[in-house]
């Protein structure tokens, strides 16, 4: 099977590569991505030759033809992703989340290539502390910030070109990732690092807010099991029951680096800032018979914690410019 991976050298991205390879020797990799502040190179060193990357934009329609006439699958990650970013500066958000889907499924069209579309929870919205729903494929979308607006554009853009012109898709919608290689603008990246640098964490507002988390490898998994089980035209919800609000988090990580589990800061909280996301994974366990590779949080953080202390050099590089955006922010 010759595979085309947009984002690839991103956090879950280079994490489907490196997963993909180890596991399914007979696979051909090409990773197209534009290798933004997010994107890096060094991500895919662990696959070496067993992977081709093409530097360029998901929105350059003659180049994304191409790519796409020489595969048999296109798995659709590449995104600006960080939601503090889309409020400081929307504009890239709608260029690469909504004109880049855009582009990628008229080329699929074109040559009838089989297409998975990664999202994400946030275009259901939120939900209240105390609701005991979680989000289903049926939820209404209702997205908050300006980056879950645009992966909700680009959904929806998916799911018409299913319809209008029977595009073999496939969309899920995943959870918050943790793991390895996963950029320090992100809450658990953000935190450990922070502590190896003897600064201490930051928590937005209260840290009431609830995640619902998974382990970056769980969520490939079940990227897998759509790819090769999932119903064209289907969205699929990813996750593995794993809501903690951000202040255990925070104390949790600070316990596993042997620190004071109350030795954090509050900072100003993030404008629109959603309160608690929740998946409800049913269709995927029961329809296609995914489970989580990953028993627990507390092991999985304990392994990430591990990884950034060995990784330095992957994520030194990335440090001041994250920080020195956040200090602008008061954040
Ligand atoms: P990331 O920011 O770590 O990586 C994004 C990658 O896309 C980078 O390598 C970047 O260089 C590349 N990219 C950005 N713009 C591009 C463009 N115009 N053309 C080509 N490449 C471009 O993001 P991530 O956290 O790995 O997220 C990957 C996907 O998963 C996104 O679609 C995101 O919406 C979705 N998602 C993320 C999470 C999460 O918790 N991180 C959860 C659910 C869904
Ligand atoms: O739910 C899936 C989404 O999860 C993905 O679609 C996004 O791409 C991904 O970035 C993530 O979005 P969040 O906004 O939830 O992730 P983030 O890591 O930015 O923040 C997680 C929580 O931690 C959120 O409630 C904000 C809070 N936070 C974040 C940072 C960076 C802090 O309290 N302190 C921080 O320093």
């Amino acid at each position: 099977m010759r595979l085309l991976v947009t984002g690839g050298a991103g956090f879950i991205g280079s994490n489907f590569v490196h997963q993909s390879v180890r596991e399914r020797p007979d696979l051909r990799v090409t990773v197209l991505d534009a290798l933004t502040y997010a994107g890096d190179e060094s991500s895919l060193a662990p696959v070496g030759d067993a992977v081709t990357l093409v530097h360029g934009d998901v929105a350059d329609a003659p180049l994304v033809d191409r790519l796409v006439a020489e595969a048999d699958v296109v798995v659709h990650f590449a995104a600006e992703s960080h939601n503090d970013n889309s409020l400081s500066d929307p504009w890239p958000f709608v260029q690469t989340n909504v004109v880049g889907t855009y582009t990628l499924l008229e080329a699929v069209r074109r040559h009838g290539t089989r297409y998975h579309h990664i999202s994400t929870d946030e275009v259901y919205g939120d939900l209240e502390l105390d609701d005991p729903a979680k989000f289903t494929p049926e939820t209404p979308y209702n997205p908050s910030s300006p980056y879950s607006s645009t992966k909700a554009a680009s959904d929806l853009l998916v799911r018409a070109w299913v319809r209008s012109f029977g595009v073999q898709a496939t969309i899920s919608n995943c959870s918050n990732n943790y793991g390895p290689f996963q950029h320090v603008e992100k809450f658990i990246p953000r935190q450990i690092t922070n502590v190896l640098d003897g600064v201490r964490p930051k928590l937005y507002g209260t840290g009431e807010n609830v995640r619902d988390w998974i382990h970056v490898e769980d969520h490939n998994t079940a990227v897998w099991a759509i790819i090769e089980r999932g119903h064209i035209g289907d969205t699929y919800l990813i996750g593995a029951d794993g809501e903690v609000d951000n202040k255990t988090v925070v104390e949790l990580i600070l316990e596993l680096m042997g620190e004071s589990p109350d030795a954090y800061d509050h900072v100003n909280d993030r404008p629109g800032h959603d309160m608690r996301y929740a998946i409800d994974a049913t269709k995927l366990r029961e329809e296609l018979g995914w489970t989580p590779r990953y028993g627990s949080f507390r092991d999985g953080l304990a392994a990430t914690v591990d990884w950034y202390r060995a990784n330095e050099g992957w994520w030194r590089p990335q440090k001041d410019a994250t920080e020195a955006k956040y200090a602008q922010l008061g954040r």
